[in-house]
């Protein structure tokens, strides 16, 4: 295990990926230093949950960002300066003297996933499998392409519990890449997901967007939990992932999990 304040480095061809998991951090001197590094716009946020679990789950996403952005930056993680977009993707403020990062985040019961990137679009979905929902055919095609509907249709009902969640994550963590929410419509691409390496995305001619630009991984971090992460690539380049689990202010080490399916 090192320490968690030296300085990072992210490389041109890398993702790394971070990892927090809420339950493993309930010292209560260590939740009080997270709630210093909270903004007075976080603060009031965080005051407004009216579940602890969910204040929690805040708390810990807070303390993962700042405190892994800022090695990453030299900026002092609650002095760390966020922008939104127009559909509120938060982006950090760059200076001159900071390298151009990208990130997203994503969080569900029980972990809090960070992906961060050198100047390329990115978008991070994870979700806990252990959620119900539905995988009735008519129930999904509100999510899911005219392709998806009828390659789904077509596995046996014992995998759709399974599939579900792929499609999910890598079409969420399409539209979190692209940073539009659900304007952009969900219909309109196509996860193609067959054996282990050999996932691609299609478009319909509206989107205007070409499978060569992206990089897609799907991965499961525990047994309850599939993630997914979609990059728009620097042309030319392959991106590996490095992966590391944080006690933000704490420790770190490194952190493996299969990963399921690649482009
Ligand atoms: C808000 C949305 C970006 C993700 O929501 P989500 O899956 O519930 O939540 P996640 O934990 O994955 O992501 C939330 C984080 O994404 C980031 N985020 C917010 N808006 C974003 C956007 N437009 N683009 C990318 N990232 C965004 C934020 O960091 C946010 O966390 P924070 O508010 O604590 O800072 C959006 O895609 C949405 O509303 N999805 C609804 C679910 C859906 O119907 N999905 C269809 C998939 S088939």
């Amino acid at each position: 295990m090192k320490s968690a304040s030296s300085t990072l480095d992210v490389l041109p061809n890398e993702i790394h990926v971070w990892y927090a998991f809420p339950d493993e951090i309930r010292q209560t001197s260590l939740l009080s230093d997270y709630q210093q590094l909270l903004n007075p716009a976080e603060t009031q946020q965080w005051q407004r949950f009216h579940f602890d679990k969910h204040r929690h789950l805040y708390l810990i996403a807070r303390a993962l960002v700042r405190t892994t952005l800022s090695r990453y930056t030299a900026i002092t993680p609650s002095r760390l300066q966020f922008t939104k977009n127009a559909y509120g993707k938060p982006e950090l403020i760059h200076s001159d003297r900071t390298p151009q990062l990208c990130f997203n985040l994503s969080h569900t019961d029980g972990l809090v996933v960070l992906g961060i990137v050198s100047n390329q679009k990115i978008g991070v979905d994870v979700e806990n499998m252990e959620r119900q929902i539905t995988t009735a055919v008519e129930d999904i095609a509100r999510y899911f392409s005219p392709q998806e509907v009828s390659d789904f249709s077509q596995i046996p009902a014992h995998q759709r519990h399974d599939r579900f969640f792929d499609y999910w994550t890598l079409k969420e963590s399409y539209i979190k890449a692209c940073g539009m929410g659900l304007s952009l419509p969900l219909d309109q691409f196509t996860f193609h997901i067959q054996e282990k390496e050999s996932l691609r995305i299609s478009f319909a001619a509206s989107l205007n967007d070409d499978p060569n630009n992206w990089q897609f991984w799907l991965f499961d971090p525990t047994p309850s939990h599939k993630a997914a992460i979609s990059l728009h690539r620097h042309p030319g380049t392959e991106y590996c992932l490095v992966m590391k689990k944080a006690v933000p202010l704490v420790s770190e080490q490194d952190f493996s999990c299969t990963i399921l399916n690649t482009s």
